[in-house]
């Protein structure tokens, strides 16, 4: 192939100014990519979340405020995460499928201001159970199938709040399969499903079950038996295929930044629009190193750039406001 010697070739050449690295460069970040998720909570006001610097629980009497300002920096998507009351959970999460539930309140409200704002709403049931985890539990073991009718019914509350997207988070087996069909026969013909993939079962999901109020409900279990393990890049390839197959639109790994090689894998093998999570504790180590002055602010851009390269057409990050801030200076 090439055979380049230098000095005919000096790589520094692409490098020598900001121009010229700009015109040669790959890869760009800008506002279309990022999607911000938000906290809302059924009480009113602001509350920042603990372990996580900077992300506030949004009441709905907030919400628009917030959810304006996201707007006018040119972020086209938000994902809602509702934080439900503990007298609301319950052992089935039959809260989720209630059509005046929080979220959808949520959903309903955004519509009425920002109709084309992109809505992601994520379907799985724990923030919605007493014991935190996305399904229905039988004898302690996280039952698929009942779950999946359960999930279904969610999904469809969801849609018909307005909802564009939903977002299966839970790895049940089939459950894209049957909520599409639920969409298309209930007439939901043009609303997209993200499936959550390659989701891992993942340590840096803590800081996120504390802001949904959920780890202290789920105690010492763990998620292994429905997410997948770390150790596995094969499974990932497969359950994309299954969910590609059973109707997602568009698929997502997560975490993110540990995970990139399956980001990279996945749109390799798939070319199919590829989102990536930088979840909350990936976001509050590099959030706190940099309040601590560990590190410069500046390695947040660095990290949704390198999500890029990896192959994601779009990032979740709790960073997207911030980022966007910078890219608009
Ligand atoms: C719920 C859900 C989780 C996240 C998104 N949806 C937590 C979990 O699976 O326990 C994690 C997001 C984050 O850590 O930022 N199914």
């Amino acid at each position: 192939m090439l055979n380049r010697k230098f000095p005919l070739t000096r790589l520094r050449r692409l490098r020598s100014n900001s121009f010229i690295r700009d015109i040669v460069d790959e890869n760009k970040i800008t506002t279309d990519d990022l999607i911000q998720p938000i906290f809302v909570k059924d009480s009113d006001g602001i509350e920042e979340i603990d372990k996580m610097p900077n992300v506030f629980r949004y009441g709905l009497d907030v919400l628009i405020k917030e959810v304006c300002e996201i707007c006018e920096l040119g972020i086209k998507s938000i994902a809602i995460f509702p934080v439900i009351d503990s007298s609301k959970r319950d052992a089935a999460g039959s809260e989720a499928f209630n059509e005046n539930n929080l979220a959808c309140s949520a959903i309903k409200l955004i519509k009425e201001h920002y109709p084309d704002l992109i809505i992601i709403s994520d379907v799985a049931l724990d923030p919605y159970t007493n014991h935190g985890h996305d399904g229905v539990l039988i004898n302690g073991y996280v039952d698929n199938d009942s779950t999946v009718s359960a999930l279904v019914k969610q999904a469809l509350c969801l849609a018909n709040a307005g909802a564009d997207i939903i977002a299966p988070s839970d790895m049940m087996d089939g459950r894209i399969k049957f909520i599409r069909e639920a969409l298309e026969e209930s007439n939901f013909k043009n609303t997209i499903i993200l499936s959550y993939a390659a989701k891992y079962s993942s340590s840096f999901y803590g800081p996120f079950r504390e802001a949904v109020k959920s780890s202290s409900k789920l105690g010492n279990s763990s998620k292994s038996s429905y997410q997948m393990s770390s150790a596995n890049s094969d499974e990932a390839i497969h359950e994309v295929a299954m969910d590609i197959n059973e109707g997602a639109d568009i698929v997502m790994v997560k975490p993110g930044m540990p995970y990139l090689d399956i980001i990279s894998k996945v749109k390799e093998v798939f070319q199919i629009p590829t989102f990536a999570y930088q979840v909350s504790g990936e976001y509050s180590m590099l959030k706190h190193a940099i309040e601590n002055g560990l590190l410069d602010n500046k390695v947040m851009l660095e990290s949704i750039l390198c999500f890029k390269r990896a192959g994601a057409d779009a990032i979740l990050t709790y960073a997207a406001k911030e980022i966007s801030k910078e890219l608009n200076k």
